[in-house]
């Protein structure tokens, strides 16, 4: 039996580019608030037995939950940037949930998740020494921009890929790297960069480029389309 994990599902975010009032996580699309959809998506694995959710301070959107689909759930304060966030989610983990145990991040704004891309994650990140993280190949041809707006260099796209969520790496090593990153003053944008600056190498797992992240009017559009493809 595959040992279990709990997930930490940062959601204190203010949602800028996406402007309006309510924060992107809790837009409603198909009846249900994207957080909603996300841990959904993370609690259809078997091995996923909880989830952490960091909230901004006093949050009035934040709907209370400490159970969804019958698995455990506990937020708390997040911070003032999402490696914060994530940091305060890893430090509110249970105490059952031991110091060389797995642990998924996974953004609340992310609500497509596959079961297939969150099992091959969990496969075969568990059996890495590291840890790993979904992605997906970079297919278009990347241009490096001038301050003019014109083109002053095509870049390689040769062995570049796209970094999501869900990431999955052991609780003090994230915690480590996290705090590390914090203390130098460098912005990690996601898990592994944190971990990479430590010079772990992740193993990058390539996933479906459903499981998009909600930045802009345009994504919800997208995610509502697909969310009703997919109950045709
Ligand atoms: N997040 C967080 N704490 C922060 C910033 C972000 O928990 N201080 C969360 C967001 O709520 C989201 C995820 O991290 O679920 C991914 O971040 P992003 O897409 O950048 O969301 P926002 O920061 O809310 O959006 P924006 O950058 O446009 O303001
Ligand atoms: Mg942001």
């Amino acid at each position: 039996m595959m040992a279990r994990v709990w997930a930490v599902v940062p959601a204190a975010g203010r949602g800028t580019r996406f402007g309006g009032d309510l924060p992107k996580q809790y837009l409603v699309v198909d009846g249900a608030p994207l957080i909603a959809h996300a841990l959904t998506a993370l609690f259809a694995h078997d091995a996923v037995e909880g989830a952490v959710v960091p909230v901004s301070e006093n949050d009035p959107d934040w709907p209370g939950w400490t159970e969804f689909a019958g698995k455990a759930v506990q937020s708390c304060i997040g911070g003032a940037t999402r490696a914060a966030s994530v940091l305060a989610g890893l430090q509110a983990l249970p105490g059952s949930v031991r110091a060389d145990d797995f642990v998924l991040v996974h953004d609340a704004a992310r609500p497509n998740l596959s079961l297939t891309d969150l099992s091959h994650l969990m496969e075969r990140g568990r059996n890495d020494p590291v840890g790993a993280i979904l992605a997906a190949p970079v297919r278009d041809t990347l241009k490096r921009a001038g301050d003019d707006g014109g083109i002053d260099a095509t870049e390689p796209r040769e062995r570049l890929w796209r970094a999501f969520t869900p990431q999955l790496f052991r609780r003090m090593q994230l915690t480590r790297a996290l705090e590390s990153a914090l203390a130098d003053g460098v912005e990690v944008t996601d898990e592994a960069m944190a971990m990479e600056r430590l010079g772990l190498r992740p193993l990058l797992v390539e996933g479906s480029e459903s499981n998009f992240k909600i930045t802009t009017p345009a994504d919800l559009a997208r995610f509502a389309f697909e969310l009703a493809q997919r109950s045709r």
